[in-house]
């Protein structure tokens, strides 16, 4: 696990050092949990984005897409449930002073017991070589079923507290569990109590009379309330989708681990609206849908875990998490939830209007039900990041350091490169750049060694080297280099637009879903 956080931190300052995210507001020393992207995160982001949009407006006929304001009505978030229910349960500890999610602290608990299985796992796989059976051994080891019962106790014990917004008894779970506070070492918890996550603030001059507003705490409620405005102006028949991509704010207390947590973030979300009785079908389908998207980048099968949620918000019937296997465990990186039809029945109750659907088939009218799948953009791009990061031992004994990012997603997808800076090699290079530009983003580089360039391509992820040299002049041939494999082949300038597109389109990804 400490092996695993120092790759943590070296990925980190990879991200800083190549211009992938920096620290907001820097030079006055930050603000905390706000991040800006640079100018290799910012390309990085938005071909997730594209691949995300793509995959929702391009492969499905019926998914549109929208752009709705941050600021809305405040009474939209009264009716969502946020102004009175969007809060984390807050524990203070008094030496430290700290402030924790009394839920995450619990969460972090159970985490243990599964990390102990996992070691007797490992010890009892070293033991047994290739005779070893897990499932066997899950089964029937004493120590392993100790760990398990102990678990299972507590994850009850913690979940039935969740859904009875039980605060006492969460606190009641750190007392017993003799939870420290990491920071100060002491079990010296205060009361656990709610905090609400959305920021505020004012609309209008006072001397008009101003009204509070709410910086958007998900793009979600934008799809909602335009739901009829869609629907009708689109002419959309059930089942329909409306994707989103936006910026999303919320005031996190306890915010680590880099982007994974941000006050200020961006979401990509999706509201599908079906028929009623039907949704459960659909939240499997789209349940599948999501995680074949995520595979598809091939960043290893592996990696991916659903984890279905024990505490069911009051209007959802069904909800997972799809998890992503970052250096510091399984984390939650999208949400697919089955929401009823909460949200259109909350607006139409405040807002008075209509919100139904004239079901021609049934030749009825019935408020749709929704599945949402909701991703966070900054921790896609965490799990993409930390994927690709490898410090590989070359056989010739040096180092790399080498971003196997899936190529479509690449910031930079070729470099063209003369040999030497002179004999014309510059000018063939700019020839090819020239060329390439306009459907790739291309880089031109003359500095330093060769070796020393291709390095700091791989440091970002790009996956092809394009080589100008001398014999480039004679029959118009260059070295492509390929970033995984390193190997260099020689290849006709006329062929480069192919090859390099089949490999780094967002088509080749779409292509794998459909
Ligand atoms: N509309 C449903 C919704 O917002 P959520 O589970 O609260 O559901 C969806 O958020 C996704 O947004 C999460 O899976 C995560 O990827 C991302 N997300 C949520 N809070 C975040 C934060 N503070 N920082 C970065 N990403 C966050």
């Amino acid at each position: 696990m400490a092996q695993q956080e120092d790759v943590f931190k070296k990925i980190v300052s990879h991200a800083k050092e190549y211009g992938f995210v920096f620290q907001s507001s820097e030079i006055y020393d930050g603000l905390a949990a706000v991040y800006d992207y640079g100018q290799n995160g910012v390309e990085l982001k938005n071909n997730i984005k594209r691949y995300w949009w793509d995959a929702m407006t391009l492969l499905n006929e019926n998914i549109v897409g929208i752009d709705s304001a941050i600021f809305m009505h405040p009474t939209i978030w009264k009716a969502s449930g946020h102004v009175d229910a969007f809060n984390d349960p807050l524990i203070d500890n008094r030496d430290s002073k700290k402030r924790y999610r009394a839920d995450v602290l619990i969460e972090e608990e159970l985490a243990k017991f599964d990390a102990k299985i996992e070691k007797e796992i490992a010890k009892a796989r070293k033991r047994f070589g290739d005779a070893f059976d897990e499932q066997q051994f899950r089964t029937t080891n004493a120590r392993v079923i100790e760990i398990a019962e102990k678990r299972d106790a507590l994850h009850a014990r913690f979940a039935k507290a969740m859904n009875d917004n039980n605060l006492e008894e969460l606190r009641q779970i750190i007392i017993d569990q003799e939870i420290v506070c990491p920071i100060s070492g002491t079990r010296n918890w205060t009361d656990v109590r709610q905090f609400n996550l959305m920021f505020r603030t004012e609309m209008g001059s006072t001397a008009d009379g101003s009204m509070t507003v709410y910086l958007r705490p998900e793009t979600a409620q934008g799809i909602f309330v335009n739901y009829l405005n869609v629907q009708k102006t689109g002419r959309m028949r059930i089942p329909f989708g409306i994707a989103q991509i936006g910026k999303a704010f919320r005031n996190e207390i306890v915010a680590r681990q880099f982007i994974f947590r941000m006050r200020e973030f961006e979401q990509m979300e999706m509201q599908f609206f079906v028929r009623p009785g039907s949704e459960l079908q659909w939240f499997q389908k789209w349940k599948e849908t999501r995680l074949r998207w995520h595979k598809a980048l091939g960043l290893g099968d592996a990696k991916y875990r659903f984890h279905d949620h024990d505490k069911l918000a009051h209007y959802a019937n069904a909800a997972t998490d799809i998890e992503f296997e970052m250096p510091f465990g399984f984390k939650e990186v999208e949400g697919i939830h089955s929401r009823t039809n909460f949200d259109l029945s909350q607006h139409e109750k405040f807002s008075g209007k209509k919100i139904q659907y004239f079901d021609p088939e049934l030749n009825e009218s019935y408020t749709p039900y929704v599945i949402e799948t909701s991703i966070g953009v900054d921790r896609m791009f965490l799990s993409v990041l930390c994927s690709s990061y490898e410090e590989q031992a070359l056989e010739n004994g040096e180092t790399r350091v080498v971003l196997h990012l899936p190529a479509p997603l690449a910031p930079t997808k070729c470099a063209v490169m003369p040999l030497v800076r002179k004999d014309g090699l510059p000018e063939k290079a700019r020839e090819i750049v020239n060329d390439l530009k306009f459907d790739f983003a291309t880089h031109y580089d003359e500095k330093d060694s060769i070796g020393k360039r291709y390095r700091r391509q791989d440091a970002i992820g790009t996956p092809f080297c394009i080589t100008v040299d001398h014999q480039t002049l004679e029959d118009n041939t260059v070295t492509l280099r390929e970033r995984d494999s390193m190997q260099q082949s020689r290849v006709n300038i006329a062929d480069l637009h192919k090859l390099i597109h089949d490999r780094v389109s967002i088509n080749s990804l779409l292509r794998k879903l459909s």
